[in-house]
């Protein structure tokens, strides 16, 4: 059964588990095409518009390349500057979907208004799929996450899921936050308490099948963890630009001291870029360890994106 035909993907917050499962299964058979570096003819027929108001490298190219693998064909722009989206006679974001909804089957959209994407969503006769909107949600990056947990450590129940780094204001974290609450495990949510979940996030947790527990305590906490999920700092989240790199500084950096006690099979994650003002949140040394996830999680997002796609226009079941 596909609830996915014909809809949108604009969050994770309603998704049941059987959702969020449904996806994660179809892109594990998403990686056998991955793995023959092969396309399918999955959706032949069909075409994806993208449409991004805002800069990326991986959200973009792997839908791109998802929609590709599967035999469908892509359109659209990576800068609205170069469409008539953007500028000083900008047309409206609901004008300009309702006319590149007339170009495709399916809509990809980022853009920097939380609720852009469903904004669009309710203007456009075909599915959009939310690539991320503001400060809100980016599903296909939890979804991407939720993939690479599932695959590296062979479940999701019974986990201990550190999230070190900024839980408030960042969208990719929201929408993991909103998949692995869903199941039966633990997040360990460690950082400075500026950047501790909102209490909205607080009540969804307590009102999920997971439990919780919020520390300021991050080397601490380590030992504890299967996973250690770490993210960038939000700027647009901070009051002032001195607030934010006061922060900064006191930002966890995921270093081979800070691992030492780790579980030997803890993954670290990162949703990429790993990039600030300071430097590295998670520094080279950790890539080639048994312990660095984030550049397998790149490839996973593929998958995930081409069960997304797939789901979306009826190429699977
Ligand atoms: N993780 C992520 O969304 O990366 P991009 O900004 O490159 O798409």
């Amino acid at each position: 059964m596909n609830s996915f035909k014909g809809n949108d993907i604009i969050s994770t917050e309603l998704m049941t588990k059987q959702e969020i499962e449904k996806i994660l299964d179809v892109a594990a058979s998403m990686n056998e095409i991955l793995k023959m570096k092969t396309k399918a003819k999955l959706l032949e027929d069909k075409i994806l518009a993208v449409m991004f108001f805002q800069t990326s490298t991986r959200t973009r190219l792997s839908f791109e390349s998802a929609m590709l693998r599967l035999g469908g064909s892509v359109l659209g722009f990576a800068d609205a500057k170069v469409s008539r989206a953007a500028g000083p006679r900008a047309e409206t974001l609901e004008d300009t979907v309702r006319t590149v909804d007339k170009y495709c089957d399916a809509i990809v959209i980022r853009h920097p208004e939380s609720g852009a994407a469903r904004k669009a969503a309710d203007y456009s006769r075909v599915p959009v799929l939310n690539g991320g909107d503001g400060q809100n949600q980016h599903p296909s990056q939890g979804l991407l996450d939720a993939l690479t947990i599932w695959s590296e450590k062979g479940t999701l129940d019974g986990l201990t899921v550190g999230i070190v780094g900024d839980m408030k204001e960042t969208r990719g974290m929201h929408s993991l936050m909103h998949c692995l609450a869903k199941f039966n495990l633990k997040l360990l949510l460690a950082g400075p308490k500026e950047i501790s979940p909102e209490p909205a996030m607080i009540r969804f947790l307590e009102d999920s099948a997971c439990s919780y527990e919020v520390t300021e305590d991050v080397e601490g906490s380590i030992p504890a963890m299967d996973v250690l999920y770490t993210t960038r700092l939000n700027k647009e989240g901070a009051d002032s630009d001195e607030a934010y790199m006061e922060l900064l500084h006191r930002y966890p950096r995921i270093d081979l001291n800070l691992l030492k006690n780790a579980k030997k099979d803890c993954i670290v994650m990162h949703d990429l870029p790993r990039t600030d003002e300071l430097g590295l949140q998670i520094l080279p040394e950790v890539d080639d360890t048994p312990h660095g996830k984030y550049f397998d999680e790149v490839e996973y997002g593929v998958a995930v994106r081409m069960a997304m796609l797939a789901l979306v226009l009826g190429g699977v079941e």
